[in-house]
């Protein structure tokens, strides 16, 4: 059981405080990171509204056996969960879609972000935004085949032409798209320049249909700011959910948190046992613990020690030693705030 200690000298700005609950946050797609027992780890947390699943690849979905595929495994709490499909081929998008429909997620999500040459090799992710008609017929044809929940999570268009992003995101609209997650940075820019909430507000004025705005959100005060600047119906964090899975906690009860990280490292240690398979776990928490332990200033000598051990039960011992050893001091906003 996490525990959360408060007091009153930790309370964020009480003329903010209204704003809070009304904020629905949403847990970003991330591959490596979003999986099934981060998932858990995040709901048992609390504070989060909606959890989306890392990519899946359509392709795999609707051609291979997805009986004990972990990538679809769900948490015992971690809902409402929508499942993020990569793809760009309509029968296989539609097929895909269809099963995990019935596989009981909440929603599915197309992948228009994604900018890995992995990816865009393919035309698909942030890729197909280079063809907007065939983009729309995608998400024309999964919307005729699932009755649920239909959101698009794309990134800015090149040269950061908000027209042209506008327009696409009003024939999303029109075409039956029920929310658009705005990541504001094109593929060229990468994680490199910072994302233009600016373009999140361009079409939060221009649709009908909830705008939830994502990118270089840190701490509650980056979530209130977003909410403020642009007028988004959501905000969706990404890294510093990873790097401060309490912020959705946060957030919820206007507090800062005070817990201790070792709490957290144990939990997430016996959630990555519990759900994923063994082949998985060390590997999955030591990616985690790369983000998670960008809190302590001393964090590249933990990480490059923790890449030579082989199970979490290694990692745990050398983590209780290490933090426990109170060498290490918390970095308030970690890489000066910026992610
Ligand atoms: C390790 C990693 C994996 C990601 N994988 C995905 C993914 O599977 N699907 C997706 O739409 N975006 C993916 N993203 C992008 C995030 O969902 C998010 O849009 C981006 O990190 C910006 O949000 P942030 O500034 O809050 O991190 C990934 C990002 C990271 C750092």
């Amino acid at each position: 059981m996490i525990t959360f200690s408060c007091n009153s000298k930790n309370e964020i700005d009480p003329k903010k405080v209204k704003h809070l609950s009304t904020v629905p946050l949403f847990l970003a797609p991330m591959a490596g990171l979003t999986h099934v027992a981060f998932r858990q780890l995040i709901a048992e947390l609390g504070g989060c509204s909606i959890f989306y699943t890392e990519m899946l690849n359509s392709r795999i979905v609707a051609n291979r056996s997805i009986k004990d595929d972990i990538f679809l495994k769900k948490g015992a709490i971690d809902r409402p969960l929508v499942a993020q499909l990569v793809g760009n081929d309509a029968a296989t998008m539609v097929k895909a879609a269809v099963i995990l429909q019935k596989e009981g997620f909440d929603g599915i999500d197309i992948n228009m972000g994604c900018s890995r040459k992995a990816i865009t090799k393919h035309g698909w992710g942030a890729a197909m935004l280079n063809d907007p008609d065939h983009a729309l017929e995608i998400v024309r044809s999964v919307r005729d085949a699932v009755c649920g929940f239909l959101s698009v999570k794309l990134r800015s268009i090149e040269d950061h032409n908000e027209q042209k992003l506008i327009d696409f995101c009003k024939r999303l609209e029109e075409n039956g798209v029920d929310l658009v997650v705005v990541h504001p940075r094109t593929p060229k820019d990468g994680f490199k320049r910072p994302a233009r909430w600016e373009e999140i507000k361009r079409v939060v004025q221009e649709l009908a249909i909830p705008v939830v705005g994502n990118g270089d959100i840190v701490t509650v005060e980056d979530i209130l700011r977003m909410h403020e600047e642009t007028g988004c119906s959501g905000v969706m964090i990404g890294r510093a959910a990873v790097i401060r899975p309490w912020i959705f906690w946060e957030m919820v009860y206007g507090m800062k948190w005070r817990g201790n990280i070792l709490d957290i490292l144990e939990k997430a240690a016996f959630l990555f046992e519990f759900y994923l398979p063994e082949s998985m776990r060390t590997g999955r928490f030591i990616d985690f613990c790369n983000w998670i332990l960008r809190n302590y200033a001393f964090y590249h000598y933990m990480i490059k020690r923790l890449c030579t051990l082989k199970s979490i039960a290694e990692c745990l011992d050398f983590l209780k030693q290490e933090i426990g050893s109170e060498s290490y001091s918390l970095v308030e906003r970690p890489f000066g705030g910026r992610l």
